[in-house]
């Protein structure tokens, strides 16, 4: 028997296992594991003796070439796909947006078109839908028949992208028949209005006041309502970019009642804290992203919810801008800061050091929460998300001892600075295969432009 390529002897660790074994891989997928798989026959033989072998990295949550907030997130699918492969993350889902008044078709269509000959790893799309008042219900039986099974609606940005509570009734009806799963922006988006008006008023207009204007109880509030129309509606519901306590609290208590409720966190909410807005002059324009950063004993409180199932998920939400072109659009009011930071790149290494490195949770859990879960929630699983025969051969030869400094002079994003400038990670990726291809090795980038497929995903299945 003839293999592509054998990885030998690595420690292959899934959500459920770890044992050291070699993994075969033929026409993209893995054909074999096991231990001395016979290799003379094999093309390419990569030694993983010490190092982990994983599944790669889904990251859920990212915008590439997005517009927003007056310009456009600066990585596209070329840049961001090329960052996430460096980073040990081999399968995206971004966002698709139906502005108002548009077909959810000619939102896919754009973000088809975006992505084409420009993806280097694997991707697929939720549509951000923003108005139901056309036709649009329908279209999401349509769109979950080619593969767009999840839906992300917004509870903020009151006249962007906020639907009032009927719509979002009525698109948790739909999901509960179709299959679907609606992802919720939660956050109360009229209420912050309110208060951004009466800071704006009294000429609080630095970075800070971004974060200090979106109170936690306005996340855990429409949390909680999101729940409860998930529950009339009797769908499923999936919580992103969860920032606090006290929208987590909403989560377990949901999920405590036996409901299918999930929810993701982001780096930056385990990493940074309000504390962050204290740089210099405007350099807090850096962290402004929508859910703010929050005081810092959130952290640890997220990181508990990672460790006890409260949270399911670790995403990114990337949507970088680049702190001298675009940032410095909101220079004389943060509300014209564009919304968002860059972060597709570190995900694996920052939630591998703070999680399995610094003894909070297993090798495991680490898979579980960065590929496994991502997998099973989007309706890629098995293909993605594990390592089994049949499985695509997305894999990442991690080293769980490299210790690297994050910095904006060292990254593949195309953004001019790093939330994480500085942080020093234990865990980096060594080697990354996208269906059989290495992609990476080391700082080499072998990938091209445009091998990454669009994923038709099936529909949502129900994890614990
Ligand atoms: O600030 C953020 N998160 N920008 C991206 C849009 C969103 O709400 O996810
Ligand atoms: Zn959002
Ligand atoms: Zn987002």
């Amino acid at each position: 028997m003839g293999f592509d390529t054998i990885i030998r002897n690595g420690i292959v660790a899934t959500a459920t296992d770890t044992y050291v074994a070699d993994v075969a891989i033929e026409n993209g997928k893995i054909v074999a594991l096991g231990a001395s798989l016979p290799a003379q026959n094999a093309s390419a033989a990569i030694d993983a003796s010490g190092k982990l072998v994983l599944p790669g990295g889904i990251d859920v949550h990212t915008h590439l070439d997005m517009p927003f907030g007056g310009t456009t997130s600066a990585d596209d699918f070329e840049t961001g796909t090329r960052a996430a492969v460096f980073g040990g993350t081999t399968t995206l889902i971004d966002f698709a947006i139906q502005y108002k008044g548009q077909r959810l078709r000619q939102a896919f269509d754009t973000w088809m078109s975006k992505a084409a000959n420009k993806a280097v790893c694997d991707y697929a799309f939720h549509c951000i839908v923003t108005d139901v008042s056309g036709g649009q219900l329908a279209e999401m039986n349509d769109l979950v028949r080619e593969g767009v099974t999840s839906f992300k609606l917004f509870m903020a940005y009151p006249g962007v992208f906020m639907l009032d509570d009927g719509s979002i009734f009525k698109a948790l009806q739909t999901t509960s028949k179709n299959g679907g799963l609606v992802c919720m922006h939660a956050e109360n988006g009229s209420a912050i209005d309110v208060i951004v008006q009466q800071a704006l008023a009294q000429g609080k207009k630095a970075p800070k006041y971004h974060a200090l204007t979106r109170p936690t109880t306005a996340e855990a509030e429409a949390t909680a309502r999101a729940i409860a129309l998930a529950e009339m509606a009797g769908a499923p519901i999936y919580i992103v970019h969860l920032s606090c306590n006290d929208a987590l609290e909403k989560v377990r208590e949901a999920r405590d009642r036996g409901l299918p409720v999930y929810a993701e966190t982001c780096p930056q909410y385990l990493y940074l804290s309000i504390e962050n807005f204290d740089a210099p002059g405007f350099e807090g324009a850096k962290y402004v992203f929508t859910p703010p950063l929050r005081e810092k004993w959130h952290q640890e409180k997220l990181w508990n919810g990672l460790t006890r199932d409260h949270l399911q998920v670790v995403s990114t939400d990337h949507c970088p801008f680049c702190f001298k072109e675009q940032k410095e659009l909101g220079r004389d009011d943060f509300t014209k800061i564009p919304n968002g930071g860059p972060g597709v790149e570190h995900r694996m290494s920052l939630i591998f050091s703070g999680g399995v490195a610094s003894g909070r949770f297993s090798v495991n859990r680490f898979v579980e929460l960065t590929s496994t879960t991502p997998a099973k929630l989007f309706g890629l699983y098995p293909r993605k998300g594990t390592i089994a025969v049949g499985s695509d051969a997305d894999l990442v030869i991690f080293d769980p001892k490299r210790k690297h400094t994050i910095s904006a002079k060292t990254h593949h994003m195309r953004v001019d600075y790093s939330m994480f400038e500085g942080i020093e990670v234990t865990g980096m990726p060594d080697v990354v295969l996208s269906r059989g291809r290495v992609v990476v090795d080391r700082d080499k980038f072998l990938g091209r432009a445009g091998q990454g497929d669009f994923l038709r995903r099936s529909t949502y299945t129900q994890t614990k």
